[in-house]
């Protein structure tokens, strides 16, 4: 079996639905459910047995030790964190405290774990870290897409705590020989994306009549990759990656957020048209910008693509569509993730499953 951080966020429920979409091979999946994780995004999986949630801490030694020596994993795949980089600016400490110090105590307990298994396993384990193209720090317009050998510089206290997590990660496996992988990935968009990024937001705002907040000019650049294909590099790189790698995982789409928010204005026309027949675009606001804003990330996924023969199966056009369509087809998951309601589902639904 695999054993997940943070399978009940945006990323990681797509992963571990895919996953057992995929494979027979059972998850247990460990999160915290803090207000980012929604056990609802993972409905279709109760009763299902190859699906085992602990709510629980990654940080929690003793827990986390029990849950290894129980299930005794063959990998780690490791979402947990707080991501949202407005949050970590008006509070940093969670950031410091999941992204770091909890990345520190699961690399212990699964060093622990690990040294203890027989050779042949021990040789088969993999440690796979999940992180962001953030820890690069910020483009301008000419220089060439982050790769691999970029130094890390990052900006924000999020992609801080990412980067001293990736550098934990790193000396784990010089210094331990843990077997460890890394993943730096581009920013995702797709299905359960909670609405407090860029996509999910505008959705919702947009359909609730709402102004649509443009930081600053809008014209900073993010690189989007459909959700999916970040969970069919995860699965490539636990299949394949090479041992104290990292990859970076992007989607070469390359956009300026106001295109973005352009784009999903035109798609709701199209979709969903606003009773006064006006276009949605009218609600678009500019805002005060982020402090610190990173202008530009873009990713140079060559090394993913010749090594481990990783591609993405989405176009920015055919995953945008498919995003603006989920979210209108998942009314009742937006309002309760809004109202808050999915904290009281969760304690009705899975009362005594999850531990
Ligand atoms: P998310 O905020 O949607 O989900 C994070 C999950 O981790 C939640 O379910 C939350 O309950 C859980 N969690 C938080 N603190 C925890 C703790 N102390 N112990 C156990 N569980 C805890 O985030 P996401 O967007 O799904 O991101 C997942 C991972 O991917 C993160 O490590 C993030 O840095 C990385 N990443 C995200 C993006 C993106 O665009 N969203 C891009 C690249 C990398
Ligand atoms: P976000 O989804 O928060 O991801 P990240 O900051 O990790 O890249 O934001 C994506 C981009 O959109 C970023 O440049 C900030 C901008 N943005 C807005 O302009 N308005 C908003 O309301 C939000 C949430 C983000």
């Amino acid at each position: 079996m695999i054993f997940i951080t943070g399978g009940a966020g945006f990323i990681g429920s797509n992963f571990v639905l895919d996953w057992l979409a995929q494979s027979d091979e059972p998850a247990i999946n460990l999160d915290k459910l803090s207000y980012a994780g929604n056990l609802e995004n993972l409905a279709s999986l109760q009763g299902d047995a190859r699906h085992v949630f602990v709510q629980g801490d990654l940080g929690d030694r003793a827990l986390v030790d029990a849950l290894l020596a129980q299930h005794r994993p063959r990998a780690v795949v490791n979402f947990a964190a707080e991501s949202h980089v407005d949050r970590s600016i008006h509070g940093p400490e969670d950031f410091i405290q999941t992204n770091i110090v909890g990345t520190f105590r699961l690399l212990e307990a699964v060093r622990a774990y690990w040294s203890g298994l027989p050779e042949a396993e021990k040789a088969a384990f993999r440690f796979l870290h999940v992180s962001t193209d953030e820890v690069y720090g910020t483009l301008s317009k000419d220089d060439p897409p982050f790769a691999e050998t970029k130094p890390y510089e990052p900006n924000s206290p999020y992609s801080a705590s990412k980067a001293a997590s990736d550098h934990l990660v790193r000396a784990w496996h010089h210094t331990y020989g843990l077997p460890v992988v890394t993943t730096n990935c581009s920013n995702n968009y797709g299905p359960y994306h909670f609405p407090e990024k860029l996509i999910p937001l505008m959705i919702v705002n947009a359909l609730a009549g709402k102004p649509l907040p443009v930081y600053g000019d809008g014209m900073q650049i993010r690189d989007w990759l459909y959700v999916k294909d970040h969970c069919s590099a995860i699965r490539r790189v636990l299949e394949a990656g090479k041992l104290g790698e990292t990859y970076n995982v992007g989607g070469w789409n390359e956009k300026p957020n106001i295109e973005i928010v352009h784009t999903v204005c035109q798609l709701l026309d199209e979709l969903r048209p606003r009773a006064d027949g006006q276009p949605y675009a009218q609600q678009i606001t500019y805002v005060t910008d982020r402090p610190g804003h990173d202008r530009r990330y873009a990713i140079d996924a060559r090394k993913i693509e010749r090594e481990l023969g990783w591609r993405p199966a989405e176009t920015f056009e055919t995953g945008i569509r498919k995003t603006v369509q989920w979210y209108l087809d998942n009314p009742e998951w937006v309002a309760n993730v809004q109202s808050g309601a999915y904290r009281e589902w969760v304690a009705k639904q899975y009362e005594g499953e999850a531990a």
